[in-house]
């Protein structure tokens, strides 16, 4: 329950109708897609200007209360969940595009801005913003920040920090920053934008964002291949991306084929089965492009990596191969899976992807496990599927336990426990797999200079 002092000066700050305390709202705004904690903020407050978002930060930290931001909650950590009477500061009312600059080719837009909504504007502009994923409907590209969003398109776009230009962001001590201000080029010593990105609403609120766009791409060709050995996915990409400008390369395995073709209704690729298919998407930059992966489609069936494979005819054809891959993790979501969302270079990816095929056998010979991921970023989904007879809590502490081996693994091969979905509280204790305890000092020592009485987002990423 908020103190009626705070609710008063929270009214006074952004309105009546803007400051949600009913029970259907307060669930609503106080979790994300994960499903293992509850609900419980006090309150959820959603300013429409940088200047209500520091008040409410002065306020909450002259009363010591806890803020979670909030942006369109796809989250899959636990990191915009409120579940310890925090307030919510959801960032929904802030979603404009305040102002477009054609010479700079760039957008700045309120953190609330839909993601699909900027790609949809970039589009319109006859640009493109170039990171994607099967949330980008709901998702919010402050959100998409605070984690540092991965998606579809890695391989040759990289992550949404690579697209992020400027930053307006209010810090855990309602201070206002406006970092790196659009610039290309800045050599001013730290570049604090860079710690905003993915720093998970543990220093701050993002407000507004400054993004870069692209040119549009050229036109693409979709080519999916069936591929019996976990190992041998990585020969094929290595195969084609020598000498090919992938734009994609993704795999999944039959298990998740299956249940998208059962659930979705899609018509599978072709008709042999394989263990894994990889999903591989090309630019048409040359006239031979397409003649070119026609032949490393020979040379991967010659050297026995490859059993069979489609290349799309049309741009529907194309969308319709994506879907099976976009679609798994929503088809997924009624066996309340537990995620890992791990990664290694990519030239470590074949022996590592030996051992924890070997590992998940030993450790989970009962569970249905469901493989997809972005192989050609090095970055693996490993999805657990909770069977009917265990409840959520004894799941998450079986698979809790197998985590810490696949730390230990990760250790060993200088791997990533979280390579695109953030740490929020579903990997803090495996964090220290990938960052040392020195690292980790750090970086509790950089959380307190931003917010000093550590009211935002407490105890995710880690505790302090
Ligand atoms: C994906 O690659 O589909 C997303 O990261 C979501 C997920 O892992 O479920
Ligand atoms: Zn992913």
């Amino acid at each position: 329950m908020l103190p009626q002092p705070i609710v008063e000066q929270l009214v006074a700050i952004v309105g009546e109708s803007r400051l949600l305390l009913e029970a259907d709202d307060l669930q609503r705004f106080g979790v994300d897609r994960t499903t293992l904690w509850q609900a419980a903020p006090c309150g959820v407050v959603l300013p429409g200007t940088v200047e209500e978002v520091q008040s409410i930060v002065r306020l909450a930290n002259q009363y010591n209360l806890a803020v979670v931001p909030s942006g369109g909650r796809t989250g899959l950590s636990g990191g915009a969940v409120a579940k310890d009477g925090e307030l919510v500061v959801a960032l929904d009312r802030m979603n404009q595009v305040i102002e477009f600059n054609p010479v700079d080719r760039s957008v700045k837009v309120g953190a609330g801005m839909i993601t699909g909504q900027l790609q949809q504007f970039a589009e319109e502009q006859g640009l493109f913003y170039p990171v994607d994923f099967a949330s980008s409907g709901s998702s919010q590209i402050g959100g998409n920040i605070a984690t540092n969003a991965g998606g579809i398109k890695v391989i040759k776009y990289g992550m949404t920090r690579n697209w992020v230009a400027g930053l307006k962001v209010v810090n855990g001590a309602g201070d206002l920053f406006e970092l790196n201000k659009g610039l290309a080029k800045n050599n001013t010593g730290y570049d604090l934008r860079h710690l905003f990105i993915g720093s998970e609403g543990t220093l701050g609120l993002i407000c507004e964002a400054t993004i870069q766009l692209a040119a549009t791409p050229l036109e693409s060709s979709v080519m999916v291949l069936g591929i019996e050995y976990f190992s041998e996915i990585v020969d094929v990409l290595t195969c084609f991306s020598r000498d090919l400008d992938l734009s994609a390369f993704e795999f999944f395995s039959q298990q998740a084929l299956d249940k998208v073709v059962a659930h979705r209704g899609h018509a599978v690729p072709f008709q042999t089965e394989t263990a894994f298919y990889a999903l591989l998407e090309f630019e048409h930059s040359s006239p031979d492009v397409v003649d070119k992966a026609m032949e490393l489609f020979e040379r991967c069936v010659d050297k026995g990596w490859v059993m069979d494979g489609v290349l799309s005819q049309s741009l529907s054809q194309a969308k319709n191969l994506w879907k099976l891959r976009e679609d798994i993790s929503e088809t997924l979501w009624q066996w309340q899976p537990y995620k890992n969302d791990i990664s290694v270079r990519i030239s470590r990816m074949a022996d590592f992807l030996g051992e924890v095929d070997q590992l998940v056998m030993e450790q989970y010979p009962d569970f249905e496990i469901i493989w997809y991921g972005h192989i050609g970023d090095g970055n693996l989904h490993l999805n657990i599927l909770k069977p009917e007879v265990l409840s959520v809590d004894q799941f998450h502490s079986k698979c809790a336990n197998v985590s810490s081996s696949i730390g230990q693994l990760l250790a060993k091969y200088e791997g990533s426990v979280s390579a695109e979905h953030g740490v929020g509280l579903l990997k803090k204790d495996y964090l220290h797999y990938s960052r040392s305890a020195v690292e980790m000092d750090m970086m509790r020592s950089i959380k307190r200079a931003f917010d000093p009485n550590h009211i935002m987002n407490p105890g995710k990423l880690f505790d302090c």
